[in-house]
């Protein structure tokens, strides 16, 4: 692909950047009644209105040819048709396949990927069946009987861990009998802190690793066989309590689980990507195989749109589009994921991988270095909480912070009126944001409340607020697993969208690789087990090595 920023839409866009310095979005919806209409679209309940970004139709248009000139069409369409498009490690990108409803053949080498994708939904199903109806008991001990499964403990990091705690979170009116846990850190607190108020009798551990090497899984892992085994005093309640995802087949059996109890997914599902594969079997028991399978069929609707609407009319290019109008016009290093729904307080969480882990780089899929800002940095707490802490700097800090507002039209409990008390701050804050409150209005609102001449000059420009600060607003009528699935294949979609006008693979992340090699070098010298080779370290890694070395050694 040639170097975008030499196009001549790149260069209308900045002359189109300019151009907003003598504009104001007040005005601008002023103008025309029909701006929130223009600037919205719809996919069944889901609703994008993204009137409320400083953008006026010749700024779309410019930003759609870019898309075009970009090739982010052909891009989508060969992830989609299973091209190797993760060029650094040689593999196709076909998270897709996972939920793919239709019956339409997904070709990897030539060999059609749908059959196995079926085959282990099908066992997950059987599997969840089971352990849902209390058909699948947990070990006996001599002279006690077997009991059902009552509690669930995920233990996985990353991609196998960040997607089902937030879906498992966010899915709760739809939970049943099963409790569904999550371990990931390394930090021990995390595993003993959930097994505190855990019956190993009825509690079944799901292994979650991709490559199942990672050092925080295969810890937490056999802690967790230990207590299991502590109870238990005899290595057969393994076979009971314990089953693996992942795509090592020989480190699973090594590890000690039968092969039996594993569900395998493939090398071309990222990690990151990877909810709608067996890696979603915590989301599985704990809402059940069908609930799961309206997720699958959520994304499957946001698949379809991404493929068939016009760049114009499609969702997450449209997000790509603006998400990287700023990034790159506008300086905006970040974007804030704003859920007015309490249930989605990890999914900002979630994209922070998503998106920083995807897009977070600094060469082109060609390896050279990038020209232009890449991957944004993604915040987010769920309102109204973040309207208490952070909001202040959106509204008059002095950087600009584009927002995405998501909120549902229904509650799955009201209590007294509180939704609508969510819903009036959810519309409050990007209309806030968006108008602004001029100098004038502070001065008459200040008049209006008695305050003196000399009282109004001191606090003016401190009650000013610039407006002009972009956001979308999101709006569905309920959280429901189809709503979740096409929320986060939305998100998905726009990451890949970007990733393709910047040029880079948003598939692999060989960023994380150094620190956890240069973790392997320093556990041995903490521990006492190796000494550093003099001039390994700079001076202050060495004199912290030295000082919780030595704490470890009188803990
Ligand atoms: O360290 C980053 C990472 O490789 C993520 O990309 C991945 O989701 C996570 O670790 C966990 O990896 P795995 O599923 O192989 O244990």
């Amino acid at each position: 692909m040639s170097d975008l920023t030499l196009s001549p839409t790149w260069h209308a866009l900045k002359e189109e950047r300019k151009a907003w310095k003598a504009l104001h979005l007040r005005t601008l919806f002023a103008r025309d009644r029909k701006r929130a209409e223009r600037f919205s679209l719809q996919l069944d309940d889901l609703l994008l209105d993204y009137s409320k970004n400083l953008i006026r139709p010749q700024t779309l248009k410019l930003l759609v040819k870019l898309a075009r000139e970009a090739g982010v069409e052909s891009l989508r369409d060969a992830m989609f048709g299973g091209e190797k498009i993760n060029l650094t490690e040689g593999r196709a990108v076909l998270h897709t396949a996972l939920r793919n409803r239709s019956d339409r053949p997904v070709l990897v080498d030539g060999a059609d990927v749908m059959p196995g994708v079926r085959e282990v939904l099908g066992r997950m199903g059987a599997f969840v069946g089971k352990v849902r109806t209390g058909k699948w008991k947990g070990f006996a001990p001599r002279g006690q009987g077997a009991k059902a499964i009552t509690d669930v403990v995920n233990i996985g990091i990353g991609g196998s861990d960040l997607g089902p705690a937030m879906a498992c979170l966010a899915l709760r009116p739809y939970g049943g009998n099963i409790r569904a846990h999550f371990v990931s850190n390394v930090d021990p607190s995390h595993l003993v802190d959930t097994l505190e108020d855990l019956n190993p009798a009825t509690t079944l551990f799901i292994v979650a690793s991709k490559t199942f090497t990672t050092q925080e899984t295969l810890l937490n892992a056999q802690a967790a066989r230990t207590w299991l085994l502590d109870w238990a005093g005899d290595a057969k309640a393994v076979a009971r309590h314990f089953v693996a995802v992942s795509t090592n087949e020989a480190a699973v059996g090594e590890f000690g689980i039968d092969p039996a109890n594993m569900f395998g997914f493939w090398d071309w599902v990222g990690g990151r990507y990877s909810l709608w594969s067996a890696i979603g079997l915590p989301i599985a028991l704990y809402v059940g195989m069908d609930a799961f399978e309206e997720l699958l069929a959520g994304a499957f609707d946001m698949d379809e749109h991404f493929r068939a609407a016009p760049l114009e009319a499609n969702m997450p290019v449209l997000l790509a589009l603006l998400g990287l109008w700023y990034n790159n016009f506008w300086d905006a290093d970040s974007y804030a994921v704003l859920p007015y729904e309490q249930r989605l307080a990890r999914f900002p969480a979630y994209l922070q991988q998503l998106d920083m882990e995807s897009n977070g780089k600094g060469v082109t899929r060609d390896g050279r270095p990038v020209k232009v800002s890449t991957g944004p940095i993604v915040f987010g707490e769920p309102g109204t909480n973040g309207q208490h802490a952070f909001y202040q700097l959106i509204h008059q800090g002095t950087k600009l912070i584009p927002c995405d507002f998501i909120a549902a039209a229904e509650s799955h409990n009201d209590l007294n009126g509180q939704h609508a008390v969510l819903l009036s701050n959810f519309l409050a804050q990007p209309e806030a944001l968006m108008r602004g409150k001029t100098a004038a209005e502070v001065e008459t609102e200040l008049a209006m409340a008695g305050l003196g001449k000399r009282e109004i000059k001191a606090l003016l420009p401190h009650k000013v607020f610039p407006g002009n600060r972009p956001t979308n607003t999101l709006l569905y009528r309920r959280l429901t697993p189809r709503t979740l699935g096409r929320l986060i294949a939305l998100y998905e979609h726009k990451v890949f969208v970007q990733s393709a006008l910047w040029n880079v693979n948003a598939y692999d992340q060989w960023g994380v690789e150094l620190g956890k090699q240069l973790a392997k070098a320093i556990l041995p010298e903490l521990t006492g087990a190796a000494t550093a080779r003099p001039g390994a370290h700079d001076a202050s890694t060495a004199a912290l090595i030295a000082t919780l070395s030595a704490a470890l050694r009188s803990s």
